[in-house]
C-alpha cells in the first residue's frame, strides 16, 4: 500500500492527517501537543507523539487481531502510521467503568467508585459548543448516525472496553474510562464500520490497578507530573519501545 505523504488534508490539536497516492490510505502524524478543556491549556511534551503513535498502534492492532475492525494498517515511523481513511461520525463514544472526570462531576458521583456495569455516552463533537453530552434520540433525529449504527456502535463500543479491560488489567492497570471515534468504511459496500482516531493515554483514564496512580492525561489536566514519564511507564509494561526511545522521552 502506498505510504507518500502527498498534502496536508487536516491538522487537530494532537495530530495531523496526509493523504496518499491511495484514496483508501491517509497517513497520520503523531504531535507533541497536549491539550485540554478545549484548548485552553496547552503545552508542548517532547516524546508524546512518539509515544502515542507506539500506544495507538499496540491497542489498534490487539483489536484488528480479535475482529473489532480499526483503521490501524502500520506504523510508518517514530510519528507517523498508515490508516484507512473512513467518514467519521460526529461522536465521541466513551464507555466508563468507574466514575471519574465529568460524570462525577455532572452526577456527584465519587471518583474512583464502580459502575453497576459499564457505562456508554456519546458527546457531539463541536469544540465551539464543548463537545455537548447527547441523547440516541438526538442522534437519530439528525442523522448522526442511523439506528442500525448507533446498535453496532454501542456493541463496537463495549467489546473493546471487554477486550483492553482484560489486556490492561493483566499488566496492572484499570481502564477506568476512555473515548473512541468511529467512522465508515469507504472500502466496503454495505457502510462497514471501524474504530478510528487513536487510543493511547490521551483518550483512556488508566489507574495503576494497585496504587491507583494515573497513568494517563489526566496528569495533564490536574497538573499532577510529567505525561512523558506516566506514558513512557504504560508503553514499557508491554514492552513497546525501542531502545533508543526508552531513554529519549525519560
Ligand atoms: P470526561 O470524563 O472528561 O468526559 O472524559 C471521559 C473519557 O474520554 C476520558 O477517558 C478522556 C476521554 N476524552 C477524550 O479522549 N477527549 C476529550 O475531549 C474528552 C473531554 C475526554
Ligand atoms: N482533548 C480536549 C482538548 O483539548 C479535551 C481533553 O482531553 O481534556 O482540549
Amino acid at each position: 500500500m502506498s505510504s507518500k505523504k502527498k498534502k496536508k488534508l487536516y491538522e487537530g490539536k494532537a495530530k495531523v492527517l496526509y493523504s496518499t497516492e491511495n484514496s483508501y490510505s491517509i497517513i497520520q502524524h503523531f504531535k507533541d501537543e497536549a491539550t485540554a478543556f478545549n484548548a485552553k491549556k496547552r503545552e508542548i511534551i517532547e516524546g508524546k507523539g512518539v509515544l502515542n503513535n507506539f500506544l495507538s498502534e499496540f491497542f489498534m492492532q490487539k483489536l484488528n487481531s480479535i475482529n473489532i475492525p480499526t483503521h490501524f494498517i502500520k506504523r510508518l515511523n517514530m510519528r507517523e502510521q498508515l490508516v484507512e481513511k473512513c467518514e467519521i461520525i460526529p461522536l465521541e463514544v466513551v464507555v466508563r467503568n468507574i466514575a471519574a472526570g465529568s460524570l462525577s462531576k455532572r452526577l456527584g458521583i465519587e471518583e474512583g467508585t464502580r459502575l453497576p456495569r459499564p457505562l456508554v455516552e456519546f458527546y457531539y463533537k463541536d469544540d465551539g459548543l464543548n463537545d455537548p453530552l447527547v441523547t440516541e434520540s438526538q442522534i437519530t433525529t439528525f442523522e448522526w448516525a442511523s439506528e442500525t449504527e448507533l446498535g453496532e456502535i454501542f456493541e463496537i463500543a463495549l467489546r473493546t472496553n471487554d477486550f483492553l479491560s482484560g489486556l490492561l488489567l493483566a499488566v496492572n492497570l484499570t481502564l477506568v474510562d476512555f473515548k473512541i471515534e468511529i467512522g465508515r468504511s469507504l472500502k466496503s459496500e454495505g457502510e462497514k464500520l471501524i474504530i478510528a482516531d487513536e487510543i493511547s493515554p490521551d483518550t483512556c483514564r488508566l489507574w495503576d490497578s494497585k496504587t491507583k496512580t494515573r497513568l494517563d492525561k489526566d496528569v495533564f489536566r490536574l497538573n499532577k507530573g510529567s505525561i512523558a514519564v506516566a506514558y513512557t511507564e504504560v508503553a514499557n509494561r508491554f514492552d513497546l519501545l525501542p531502545k533508543n526511545v526508552k531513554s529519549a522521552v525519560k
